[in-house]
């Protein structure tokens, strides 16, 4: 087998191939080799279906010509100094067998002196979105997150990026990033993936004790409860900050944020909640900070 693939057996019979890229080199080399447009998924690994979900959208929108890439990469520069870079799960070879499973081509998984290598000191600025909620708890995140996908657009070169609706300013912040320096990617966005009880998957969420687990679909609870007060014509925003607080805190949430916000321009509505809207949730269970978010247009 040529080095650089991965092969997976059932019952001694191959299933897959996919091309595996530690270097930008060795990724180049694959990318000006292959034809099709390219339809890229960047994560940090520790992939779940909600990764799977993204990666068959890419799968489906290639086509079988065109070439799906993910990338896994921890990036420590989207990481606060106390943050969980260094526990953050690892399991590459897992990884690998799912993306090969959900339909990838190839994956780019570099090393941190790959990425960041002796010099390097140019960061992108992710703006006014970049100061608010998440950008405001941690800072300097988005501004990691901003730099580690220019860097990997520049790498993977592909026609469409595919991103969660899961990490919602974060999909925004990158929207704006792309229009702002002309980077030539479509990105487009895919529903958030959940456990039955509602809870969104997220790599962090394997963190959680069985009862932090069962706890944590207070937030999916909180941000069902808002949805059903805004569509049935509720446009107190004290009066769903409040209820939605109410949620968390009952199961034991240290809340960081639940607000009704615009969902272009992230502006927390002061009173009367308009559209569009987006229902925003940060909260806490013992150490790991989850986040989720829903839409309504
Ligand atoms: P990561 O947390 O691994 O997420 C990778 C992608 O998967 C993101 O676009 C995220 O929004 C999406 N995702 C996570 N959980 C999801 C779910 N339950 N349903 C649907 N999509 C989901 O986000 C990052 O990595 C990083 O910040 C990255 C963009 C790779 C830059 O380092």
């Amino acid at each position: 087998m040529p080095h650089g693939f991965v092969s997976l057996k059932t019952d001694s019979q191959e299933i897959n191939r996919m091309n595996i890229c530690k270097t930008i080199s060795e990724f180049r080399q694959y990318r000006h080799s292959a034809a099709g447009k390219v339809i890229f998924v960047p994560t940090m690994g520790a992939l779940h279906e909600g990764h799977g979900s993204l990666v068959r959208m890419a799968r489906r929108l290639a086509g079988p010509d065109g070439i799906v890439a993910a990338s896994i990469f921890v990036n420590p520069t989207q990481f606060g100094p106390h943050e969980d870079f260094h526990k953050y799960p690892r399991p590459f070879e897992q990884d690998l067998a799912n993306l090969t499973a959900w339909g990838a081509d190839v994956v780019f998984s570099p090393s941190p002196e790959e990425m960041y290598g002796p010099g390097n000191a140019i960061s992108i600025d992710p703006g006014e979105l970049g100061t608010v909620l998440d950008g405001a708890i941690r800072p300097g995140h988005f501004r990691g997150v901003c730099t580690v996908v220019a860097k990997l657009l520049g790498i993977v070169e592909p026609a469409a990026m595919i991103l969660g609706q899961k990490d919602f300013q974060q999909q925004l912040i990158l929207k704006h990033m792309v229009r702002d320096l002309n980077i030539p990617v479509e990105i487009i966005t895919a529903p958030t993936l959940r456990e039955p009880d509602g809870l969104a998957m997220s790599s962090r969420n394997r963190y959680l004790s069985p009862d932090q687990r069962s706890r944590a679909a207070s937030i999916y609870q909180a941000l069902s409860w808002a949805t059903d007060q805004y569509k049935s014509g509720m446009r107190d925003a004290a009066a769903l900050v409040a209820g939605m607080s109410e949620h968390l805190r009952q199961a034991g949430l240290e809340v960081q944020y639940a607000l009704p916000c615009h969902a272009e321009t992230l502006e927390v509505y002061p009173k009367a909640v308009g559209a569009p809207c987006v229902f925003l949730i940060a909260a806490k269970l013992g150490t790991t900070r989850l986040i989720d978010n829903v839409v309504n247009s």
